[in-house]
């Protein structure tokens, strides 16, 4: 399918190939990513996707292609160009190309693409059923704070969950439940909203952000215990694709309907992306 492709500053479609064998992403996984949904043409909360792509591009030392208003104006045309309504632009920023070599030499000029494509959000059915999650070790690196495309355990996790039946894989590293394969992860208990804590164990996720300001007073960012899972009221997950999701059952556990807290905020994150200018 041939969609809307921005490279370096110019614009063309997804069917010319524009980067090389020795680009350092394909090389090295040497390359953050960044993934945002537009409504009608319009981004839904571009500012924190741009300040969470600035902070990664800048913990790994690689050189940001755009300011905040040639980012904004360079996306802006790229949903003008992009021919249907709804859908998400994946974003890479590249270290650069050269020759291959672990030292890279200072100064390199990155390489960024940005991509528009339809998505299949969530229909108010699956909204409500849920999904299933299967559990793996958690075997990332140990900078999940940072939206590196190096996801190779993300992508192995993701098929076991498939291969199991599971739509999402949760990560847990020994007692503790981090995060999933690509979403942020949520329980309820006794009308706590409970989420790891922002450090290096987890994405920061843009979703998970507007659930903690949805649900500022009942908020707890805490280490969850794999224990805490068998007897939580509600459990979900967050995305930027999958929104508020509401989590059915994980690995052989008990079956959860979805609960009030989680319908609550999956109206309010709906009401709000529409908002969004
Ligand atoms: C590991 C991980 N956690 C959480 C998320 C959710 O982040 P966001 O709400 O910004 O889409 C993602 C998104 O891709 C992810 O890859």
């Amino acid at each position: 399918m041939s969609d809307a492709l921005y490279f370096n500053g110019r614009f063309t479609t997804t069917d010319e190939r524009v980067l090389t064998v020795e680009d350092r992403g394909f090389l090295f996984g040497d390359a953050v990513y960044e993934v945002f949904k537009f409504l009608r043409r319009r981004p839904v909360f571009l500012a924190e996707h741009w300040r969470r792509l600035s902070n990664g591009l800048r913990a790994v030392d690689i050189a940001n292609p755009w300011d905040e208003h040639s980012f904004d104006a360079s996306m802006g045309e790229l949903l003008q160009r992009t021919a249907f309504h709804d859908g998400i632009v994946y974003i890479e920023v590249s270290r650069g190309e050269g020759e291959r070599a672990h030292v890279y030499p200072d100064g390199m000029t990155p390489n960024a693409i940005a991509f528009s494509r339809r998505f299949k959000f969530p229909d108010a059915a699956k909204k409500e059923r849920g999904i299933r999650l299967v559990s793996t070790d958690d075997q990332r690196w140990k900078h999940c704070d940072v939206k590196s495309v190096n996801l190779l355990a993300n992508v192995l996790g993701k098929k076991k969950a498939s291969r199991a039946g599971g739509d999402e894989v949760l990560f847990i590293d020994g007692d503790v439940v981090r995060e999933c394969g690509s979403s942020s992860f949520f329980i309820v208990k006794d009308g706590r909203v409970i989420t790891h804590p922002l450090d290096v164990h987890i994405l920061p996720g843009v979703t998970r952000d507007r659930v903690i300001e949805m649900a500022v007073d009942s908020v707890d960012q805490r280490v969850i215990a794999k224990r805490e899972l068998d007897d939580a009221d509600e459990i979900f997950i967050t995305s930027t694709t999958q929104g508020v999701m509401p989590v059915r059952q994980i690995d052989e556990g008990r079956e959860l309907l979805r609960g009030p807290i989680t319908a609550d905020l999956q109206r309010r994150l709906d009401e709000r992306e529409l908002l969004v200018d």
